[in-house]
């Protein structure tokens, strides 16, 4: 089979599949429309678009789309209780990326106040991108245990916190599997206690990040009312950007703190780890906020959270072991037949408290009432109902 052939192949099978695929955090029909179509027309599709750097520096790269990147990550900023005239932040590659920098600048931030590189603090139940980064950075990581609900254990964390270093504590909301979002009073609580010598907070919201502040639950990626000092973001993920992409938020004080990194041919302080950067992906960003909407989005995050309700009800109908954690989209349950697995692409975790074996599912926008009803149909009809 020729390459173009094959490429073919994989777009059918994608939409063949595509209904049934709901074991990722991906929003499977993009909130996209119209936008190749203004791409092409405005003649942009020509272009290099490359967002060298910081986008609110000074000095910008002429062929760059930093104009509007400025103006995503104001218009976004807002939304997570950061004030317009006090944001700053970029649009990444990632909710890895993301990460990258805000345990990257926590670090350097800490460094630079208390001459001390920070002891960063994750819980078992985070992404595993938090401790990669923490490696490639050379940091020092203490994993903290999994407590109620699958957040941080706040009595591990007390013990575990040296005073006599900085904190950097990364802060899940919304895990990989479990949905569990870690407890930022509590946490703040045990910070008070024990008093390390300086604190940055930074929170990993790849999926959760994304919904929130369209619900009533706005109040926990509040930076104001949480006080923490960046947050990570995936585009691909709630936000429904056709590739991969992100947001990291955070404040001019946090970039004020960074040492400046002045690159003599950029004519520029470079305070990202990044140099190249896409110039596309914040147009895909400044497309969601002009042309689908934050309405959209609200009904978007709405019906995906009543949607977790009623898989969490179906399985309880059947009495089938099933879980999901306050404010998630993520329902996980005893690990299902091998064929059903694959025909629904769940993904798999292993928790002993909850019997061991598990999958998941994760209620994205493409999770309707009718797929639900098959899948929980596929599972009475399967044997693993009757030894349940
Ligand atoms: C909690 C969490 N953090 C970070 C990531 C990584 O995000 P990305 O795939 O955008 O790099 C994921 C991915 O699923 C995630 O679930």
């Amino acid at each position: 089979m020729k390459v173009e052939e094959k490429l073919i192949s994989l777009v059918k099978n994608y939409y063949e599949k595509i209904d049934f695929t709901i074991g990722y955090p991906v929003c499977q029909y993009p909130n996209m429309e119209g936008f190749g179509e203004w791409y092409s027309k405005s003649g942009i599709c020509d272009m290099v678009l490359d967002n060298v750097g910081n986008p609110f520096a000074e000095e910008q790269f002429i062929l760059g789309s930093s104009v509007i990147e400025q103006e995503v990550i104001r218009t976004f900023a807002s939304l997570y209780g950061i004030s317009k005239d006090n944001a700053w932040g970029f649009v990444t590659n990632s909710g890895t990326d993301g990460n990258m920098h805000g345990i990257y600048f926590g670090a350097k931030k800490l460094q630079n106040e208390t001459g001390m590189l920070p002891i960063a603090y994750v819980s078992k139940e985070a992404h595993y991108s938090s401790y990669r980064i923490c490696d490639v950075q050379n940091l020092e990581v203490k994993l903290i245990d999994r407590g109620e609900n699958g957040g941080m254990d706040l009595e591990c964390l007390r013990k575990s916190i040296d005073p006599t270093k900085p904190a950097l504590i990364i802060i899940a909301i919304g895990s990989t599997f479990m949905g569990a979002i870690d407890d930022q009073a509590g946490i703040q609580k045990v910070l008070d206690d024990v008093k390390p010598i300086g604190v940055y907070k930074h929170l990993d919201a790849a999926l959760f990040g994304g919904y929130l502040p369209f619900t009533k639950y706005n109040d926990i990626i509040n930076m104001e009312k949480q006080g923490y000092d960046s947050i990570a973001i995936s585009g691909h993920k709630f936000f429904g950007i056709d590739e991969p992409s992100g947001l990291f938020l955070s404040r001019k004080d946090v970039l004020a703190a960074q040492k400046a990194y002045k690159v003599d041919y950029l004519n520029s302080d470079m305070p990202l780890i990044s140099c190249s950067r896409s110039g596309l992906s914040p147009l895909k960003f400044y497309w969601i906020i002009k042309h689908t909407g934050f309405e959209k989005l609200t009904e978007e995050a709405e019906s995906m959270l009543e949607h977790t309700k009623y898989l969490q009800q179906k399985f309880d109908e059947i009495n089938y072991s099933a879980w999901h954690m306050p404010y998630s989209n993520t329902v996980f349950f005893k690990r299902p037949e091998k064929w059903i697995q694959e025909k629904y692409s769940l993904a798999n975790g292993f928790l002993p408290e909850y019997g061991g074996e598990l999958s998941h599912i994760v209620v994205m926008q493409h999770v309707k009432k009718n797929i639900i009803d098959d899948f929980i149909k596929d599972i009475v009809s399967s044997s693993e109902i009757t030894k349940n």
